[in-house]
This record gives structure tokens, C-alpha cells and sequence, in this order.
């Protein structure tokens, strides 16, 4: 193995008692509230990690659950008493949602200044018109781990695989606000494996375990890995053949302790914005 790995679960802690610091300084808590519906186990491990990871840097943090069949009507009562709430700064509606709730309706009923997911369509079309405003966790997490690893950016070919609204497209677009030439490649990409190999900077985002081999990746390219799915064997594993591609990349982010620890952080980060930016006014 020869890429150096970047320790995404270092560079969140460091982030994260940077931010306990700048909250402890404020004179109060910034308010946080993430919004559960229905017992996905997954979505419970992510919340409780949340309402920790906030609580210990200091934040007033707190989960609202609702039972697996509330009615959309409940769910956006809910989100519109905590936008009303001036002790709630940030609010997180956590994905996915029952299929009786339209999950544009509630992303679209949380006030922008609170979005502190960045979902959004007023902060998602902010970030495409190179705008301030609240950017998504996982994005602006890849972007911190990218700053810390000293990838110069400026000019790079930037190949983001992957096109939800949750990373792929947000991801290309800091890509391009950092001066990158950005490629999207998704499930109709006529040969995906030709346009990874011409990535200086490779970001894989499209849940599926191991997809992106080492013969995908040019020699020296930095790798970040933001898959995060779960074999039969329950070992957690990224999209990327880990083994493969460290023999090839220059840097590589691992799964477990790669981009994953940096989306929480980055949740709070977005959340003292939320609150300094709301505050303000
Ligand atoms: N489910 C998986 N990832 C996310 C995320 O970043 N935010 C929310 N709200 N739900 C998710």
C-alpha cells in the first residue's frame, strides 16, 4: 500500500473542539433539533450519534420522534413550531421518511436560516449561483478533509460519482466554487470507468460496496470514499475496493473513520453558523 491515508475521524475531533471552544465563548447555547419519523434502525444509530456529538460540544441539542405513521400534516406542524421556536437555530429532518410523507414537502417547509442540512431548494440554489449559505454536512465535510490533506484544487480534474441531491450535486458545486474542472458520472455514464481514470481528485458517492476499483483510478489521485454500506457479514465498507485503490492513489480516505465522522461535525459547524447568522439580525 502506498496512499497516504486521510484520518477523517482526527480531523472532525479537532474541528469538533474548535467549535466546543467558539460555542463556549457565545454566552448561550445554539439550539438544535433533529426530527425522527419512524424506527429505521440505521436513521436511530445516526440521530443519537447527532444529539452526542452536539451535546458534548455544547450545544442545547434535542430529538423529536415521531411514531412510523404520523401524517405529513404532523410532521410539518412539528417543523413549523420549531421554526417559530427562537430557541431552535438549526433543524434536521432525518432521512429517509415514511412513504407517506413527501420528502420535498418537509425539506421544503424548514426555514432556510435554520436548514442546517442545506437541502433546501433556496440553499441548494444559493450554492449553485456560488452564493453564501448553509451547505450540506457531507460536502462540506470532504472539502474540510481536502483543505487538511493540502490538495491543491485550483485547476484540478475533479470526477464526482454520484448525483443525489444529498452529495453528489452539492459536492460538484464547492468542487467548481474551489476552481476544480468537475465531472459528474452517474448510473448512465457511458464508460465510468474511463472518466474516473482522469480524476486528479476522485470523490465516490453512490452506495454501492466496492464499485470503484484500482484500474479506475490514475496513479497519485486522491480518493474519498463517502459510501458507507453494510455487507451480509456486517463489516461496514465504502464504494470504493479499499486494498485496490490505496496500491494506485496518492491519498485515500478509509470507511469506517474517513468521511463519515467529518458529516457530524460538520453539522454543528453549520449550526454555530445557523445561530451567528440568525442572531445577527
Ligand atoms: N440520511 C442520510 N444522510 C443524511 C443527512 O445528511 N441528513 C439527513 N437529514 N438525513 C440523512
Amino acid at each position: 500500500m502506498s496512499a497516504r491515508i486521510l484520518d477523517g475521524k482526527a480531523i472532525a475531533a479537532s474541528l469538533r473542539a474548535r467549535l466546543a471552544e467558539r460555542v463556549a465563548a457565545l454566552g448561550y447555547r445554539p439550539g438544535l433539533r433533529v426530527v425522527r419519523v419512524g424506527d429505521d434502525p440505521a436513521s436511530g444509530v445516526y440521530v443519537r450519534n447527532k444529539d452526542r456529538a452536539a451535546q458534548e460540544a455544547g450545544f442545547d441539542s434535542a430529538t423529536l420522534h415521531l411514531p412510523a405513521d404520523a401524517t405529513q400534516a404532523a410532521l410539518l406542524a412539528t417543523i413549523a413550531r420549531l421554526n417559530a421556536d427562537p430557541a431552535v437555530d438549526g433543524i434536521l429532518v432525518q432521512l429517509p421518511l415514511p412513504p407517506q410523507i413527501s420528502t420535498e414537502a418537509a425539506i421544503a417547509a424548514v426555514d432556510p436560516v435554520k436548514d442546517v442540512d442545506g437541502f433546501h431548494p433556496l440553499n441548494a440554489g444559493r450554492l449553485a449561483a456560488g452564493q453564501p449559505g448553509l451547505v450540506p454536512c457531507t460536502p462540506r465535510g470532504v472539502m474540510h478533509i481536502l483543505a487538511e490533506a493540502g490538495v491543491a484544487l485550483r485547476g484540478a480534474r475533479a470526477v464526482v460519482l454520484g448525483r443525489s441531491q444529498i452529495v453528489g450535486r452539492p459536492m460538484a458545486q464547492l468542487l467548481l466554487g474551489a476552481d476544480c474542472t468537475v465531472t459528474i458520472a452517474h448510473s448512465r455514464t457511458r464508460d465510468i470507468a474511463a472518466e474516473c481514470r482522469r480524476a486528479d481528485v476522485l470523490v465516490a458517492a453512490v452506495g454501492r460496496a466496492g464499485m470503484v476499483r484500482g484500474d479506475w483510478i490514475a496513479p497519485g489521485a486522491v480518493v474519498v470514499d463517502v459510501g458507507i454500506n453494510r455487507l451480509p457479514d456486517g463489516r461496514l465498507v465504502g464504494d470504493v475496493a479499499f486494498d485496490e485503490a490505496a496500491a494506485v492513489a496518492g491519498a485515500i480516505t478509509p470507511v469506517p473513520g474517513g468521511v463519515g465522522p467529518m458529516t457530524i461535525a460538520c453539522l454543528l459547524e453549520n449550526t454555530l453558523e445557523a445561530a451567528l447568522a440568525r442572531r445577527a439580525t
